[in-house]
């Protein structure tokens, strides 16, 4: 017997039932009586969710022979006659409308669309009853507010990649979940899909024509795409990918979680982002090297002054001195390589080097900025960056090789190589740190590049071993006179308090950096709370997830909150200070180069 949830067409109830395989089963709706016909096909129910109640809810399935995988949206179903008439109220709505529905608020617009298709019904004698009129608004509001045939899609927050290859095919998603995925949404044909490239690019407030039929950019809600327009680059017509945007950033805590990292790497991480210790994040696309580089980031202290340089916004920081840079495109003439009034990396790179930031990020190294950022890193930055390179000696071949051309005696001014995949383990795809490699020095004779491998992965056990040796803790050890027993203390303190956080579900970036913080300013008060059970920062993941089930608060644990406690914490500074918070303060730009 198989079970399944079918959705009323008419009212979108919610209704239970059971069937054998390749059955078809007559249901009737518990809330309308609408009667329908139930397919129990040979699918199997893999995962089943709504991402816009109760009107989209997305259905994973598996096909138990061929093991396929799909993944399908569901939407209330109209037929051909009432296909008609949405099209007809939604060509109507265009004409009527002459406001821009982004510039209102959500609530009037919703009331403004109801209004103009309450007018429009009235006009032309249009009999829609109530639950057709809620169906007609839901594609209606897909339409002019979401993001069309692929609002459900967009909606899914396990959906990190979304690619549309042609019209000929559907489009293909990668599920957080369940890995790559073949979808059941399609655009009708080429006319239908380049209309919709077209609006794309609109709504990110950007152009694509034939005559400029590649576009770049990054959508409304941070999500980035890339398109082409018709068939003069992609033959098999338009296209579209989007990377989705994820408004909680990865941190820390979920490195963990998700084992891409050990605590011990997460712990050695945190004292050499704090200590200024320079580190290049390499790895194949989509390794998850954005993420991690953000993630780390969280470590930088807080009154730091840093400044990011991006194509696209994906960094995202709480810390207040922070001064976030993309790149702008050009328009008319091309003088010198470069349009008219275009700003690229290396224009930004340039001008964040005079804006005397103790941190730069750049988002991804690829060309002359590359150059830059191992001049900034040898005049005493610190500089963190993504780099597409699956292992160290490909790194090292890349930055060395055309078009980067970095000299072998600057890249010695990297400290710290990180090398993240992809990795399939059994059936499932991870993201795994493979290696944290220290560029240690140069041979002066053979001018070989002496490396060491401080953590490396092992695929066998999934764990990671650590080699017994740093030479960037080492390096830190001795700018504080600090013994071994005492650094080896301090990794275990930030270990445990990784473990902490991880246990209590501390993920979201700004209760991590509110730990970090913390931790700064008064590690030993940290700590002991930490010991004691006292909760020492306000959790907002479980802030939201209390306010979302709306539970009542009963547990009476003592809130500390860090806003109150300002005044003592400020009293305790002086005594407790982490080691390295007596870090310098001020920079020392060596001579030279800029
Ligand atoms: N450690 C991780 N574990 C699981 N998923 C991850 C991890 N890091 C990143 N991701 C997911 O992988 C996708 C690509 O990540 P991103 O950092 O943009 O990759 P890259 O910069 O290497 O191209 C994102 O959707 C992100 O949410
Ligand atoms: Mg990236």
């Amino acid at each position: 017997m198989i079970k399944k949830i079918a959705i009323c067409p008419q009212c979108s109830t919610k209704i239970l039932c059971e069937g054998e395989k390749d059955q078809r089963v007559e249901v009737t709706c518990t809330n309308c009586g609408k009667k329908g016909m139930v397919f129990f096909e040979h699918l199997e129910e893999l995962d089943f969710y709504p991402v816009n109640e109760p009107f989209a809810f997305i259905k994973i399935l598996k096909d138990p022979e061929s093991l396929d995988q799909y993944y399908r949206v569901i939407e209330p179903i109209l037929t051909e006659q009432e296909k008609k008439t949405l099209q007809f109220i939604q060509e109507t709505l265009i004409k009527l409308i002459n406001v821009r529905l982004d510039e209102i608020e959500s609530n009037s617009v919703e009331k403004l669309l109801v209004e103009h298709i309450n007018q429009i019904r009235k006009d032309y004698d249009i009999e829609i009853d109530d639950v057709l009129k809620k169906k007609f608004l839901y594609y209606v509001k897909r339409e002019f507010l979401g993001y069309g045939r692929i609002d459900p899609v967009m909606r899914d927050p396990n959906i990190e990649d979304i690619s549309c290859d042609s019209s000929e095919v559907p489009l293909f998603l990668f599920h957080r979940k369940f890995g790559s995925l073949k979808s059941n949404v399609q655009f009708d044909d080429e006319e239908e899909l380049s209309i919709f490239v077209v609006k794309l690019a609109q709504k990110c407030g950007k152009h694509i024509s034939l005559a400029d039929p590649m576009l770049d950019s990054t959508m409304p809600d941070g999500s980035r795409i890339q398109m082409t327009l018709s068939r003069a680059v992609t033959t098999r017509g338009s296209t579209f990918t989007i990377r989705k945007f994820r408004s909680d950033p990865i941190t820390a805590t979920d490195l963990i979680e998700y084992n891409t990292m050990s605590v011990e790497m997460v712990a050695y991480m945190w004292i050499a982002v704090e200590n200024g210790i320079n580190a290049l994040i390499a790895g194949g696309t989509a390794a998850g090297k954005t993420s991690t580089l953000n993630a780390l980031c969280l470590f930088i202290p807080r009154e730091a002054k840093i400044v990011s340089i991006e194509e696209t916004r994906e960094v995202n920081l709480p810390h207040p001195n922070w001064i976030p840079g993309v790149v702008r495109s050009g328009f008319g003439e091309i003088v010198n390589d470069k349009m008219i009034g275009e700003i690229d990396l290396f224009d930004l790179m340039k001008a964040a080097l005079r804006q005397r930031p103790e941190y730069i990020l750049v988002g991804e190294i690829r060309g002359s900025e590359a150059y830059v950022l191992f001049q900034a890193m040898a005049t005493g930055h610190t500089t963190y960056s993504t780099f597409h390179a699956d292992s160290t000696r490909s790194l090292i071949h890349r930055l060395e090789g055309k078009p980067i051309d970095i000299p072998r005696v600057m890249l010695a001014s990297l400290d710290i190589a990180f090398i993240q995949i992809n990795a399939r383990l059994g059936d499932k795809r991870v993201r795994r740190c493979k290696q944290i490699v220290e560029i240690v020095d140069i041979d002066p004779t053979t001018k070989e590049i002496l490396t060491n491998e401080v953590f490396r992965w092992d695929p066998i056990t999934d764990g990671f071993n650590y080699s017994g040796k740093s030479y960037i803790l080492e390096r830190i050890r001795a700018q504080y006179d600090m013994s071994k027993e005492a650094m080896m203390e301090e990794i275990k303190r930030r270990v445990t308090v990784l473990h902490w956080m991880r246990k209590n579900n501390i993920r979201k970036f700004k209760d991590v950096a509110q730990v970090v913080a913390l931790y700064a300013e008064t590690p030993d008060r940290l700590m002991e709370q930490i010991r004691s059970g006292v909760t020492v920062i306000k959790n907002t993941e479980k802030e939201d997830n209390s306010i979302k089930s709306k539970e009542k608060e009963t547990s009476k644990k003592k809130i500390i909150e860090v806003e109150k406690d300002k005044n003592q914490v400020e009293v305790k500074k002086k005594k407790t200070s982490s080691f390295f918070f007596k870090r310098k303060k001020k920079m020392v730009f060596k001579e030279g180069y800029l």
